[in-house]
């Protein structure tokens, strides 16, 4: 299942489908221009029509031919985080195909940090299609075992690049007129992107909460098969498990299993550590999983977002 580069970009031109590391998650990648390529996709995850995909590319100039105008607060972000995990969203040209965009009239586009992953789009020659390499609505993937797990018997190759540096997902930005909005916050944060841009973080349409209609923000997304509960419960029921942050909760010792994302209260520590230990969790047979809140500041809102989806 493990396969290396050459043979991954082999199989991608054949038109098929392969897991790689990115810097965030691993994703499941595809032709972005190929139609049959990206339904492969959607097949595999069982992903519905409606979650659109982001476009992973190698260099700037690749967004030309994506994208039919690119508004000028967009080159700078990309001019200050890329190659990194910062999502824009586009107007799309025709050639991306509209199953890609779930017949929205814009495109997601991101040049990852991971080697491999350019390498792979170099070599490819086309730009990749790739979601987050799981099941539709489970948890996202951070090491290529996470993926064989998951997705092993469904997709036609693994590139094993151990595991993901970042942690979370790319930070998903549009733009009305020009304004910058967040659609999921992640590992660039609002404050990263408001400082580049100039702008007070929370002014006007800086996506202060999140709410814009985007196929993607359902309520219910990144799950682990236990169910996982917000906050640290006075009663501990039997056989839970808590994943705290930083110091832990007097009745830490109830509690069946414990992880600590961070337990100097680093919150980049925290966003690498989140789906691996929420992995773990999960694999360990629980009746239930507590998840501490992080502070709602720099990559603890992207890692609270994600919790609070794990929550249902
Ligand atoms: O870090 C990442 O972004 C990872 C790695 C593999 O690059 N990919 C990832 O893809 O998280 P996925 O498919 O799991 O999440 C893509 C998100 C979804 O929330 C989707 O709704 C949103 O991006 N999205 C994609 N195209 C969009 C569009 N045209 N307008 C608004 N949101 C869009
Ligand atoms: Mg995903």
């Amino acid at each position: 299942m493990f396969i290396p580069i050459t043979k991954a970009t082999e199989i991608l031109k054949a038109g098929g489908i392969v897991a790689i590391p990115t810097e965030t998650v691993y994703g499941l990648a595809g032709n972005a221009l190929s139609e049959k390529a990206v339904a492969k996709i959607f097949a595999a995850k069982e992903r519905p029509f409606f979650d659109p995909l982001i476009v992973h590319i190698a260099e700037f100039a690749d967004i030309e031919n994506l994208a039919t105008e690119i508004p000028k607060n967009a080159r700078i972000l990309a001019e200050k985080f890329w190659p990194g995990p910062l999502t824009l969203v586009l107007n799309k040209k025709e050639i991306v195909p509209s199953l890609i965009s779930g017949g929205l009239s814009t495109v997601a586009i991101r040049m990852p940090k991971n080697k491999i992953a350019i390498d792979i789009i170099k070599q490819t020659g086309f730009p990749l299609a790739a979601p987050s390499a799981n099941m539709f609505q489970h948890l996202s993937p951070t090491t290529a075992e996470h993926v064989l797990q998951q997705l092993g018997n469904r997709i036609d190759g693994i590139v094993n690049g151990g595991p993901c540096e970042v942690g979370v997902e790319s930070t998903v930005l549009g733009f009305e007129e020009e304004t910058p909005v967040i659609y999921r916050p992640g590992a660039v944060t609002k404050e990263m992107i408001a400082e580049v841009l100039g702008m007070k973080s929370g002014e006007q349409g800086m996506g202060s909460n999140f709410q814009l209609p985007s196929p993607g923000m359902l309520k219910k997304h990144y799950c682990p098969n236990t169910p996982l509960c917000l906050g640290v419960p006075e009663v501990v029921p039997l056989n839970s498990g808590l994943l705290a942050f930083g110091e832990m909760p007097k009745n830490a010792g109830s509690f069946a299993e414990l992880l600590n994302l961070s337990e100097s209260g680093d919150l980049v520590e925290a966003a690498a550590n989140l789906y691996g230990m929420l992995h773990k969790l999960d694999s360990l047979g629980l009746s239930k999983i507590f998840a501490v809140k992080l502070p709602e500041e720099g990559l603890g809102v992207a890692v609270n977002d994600r919790l609070t989806k794990a929550s249902g």
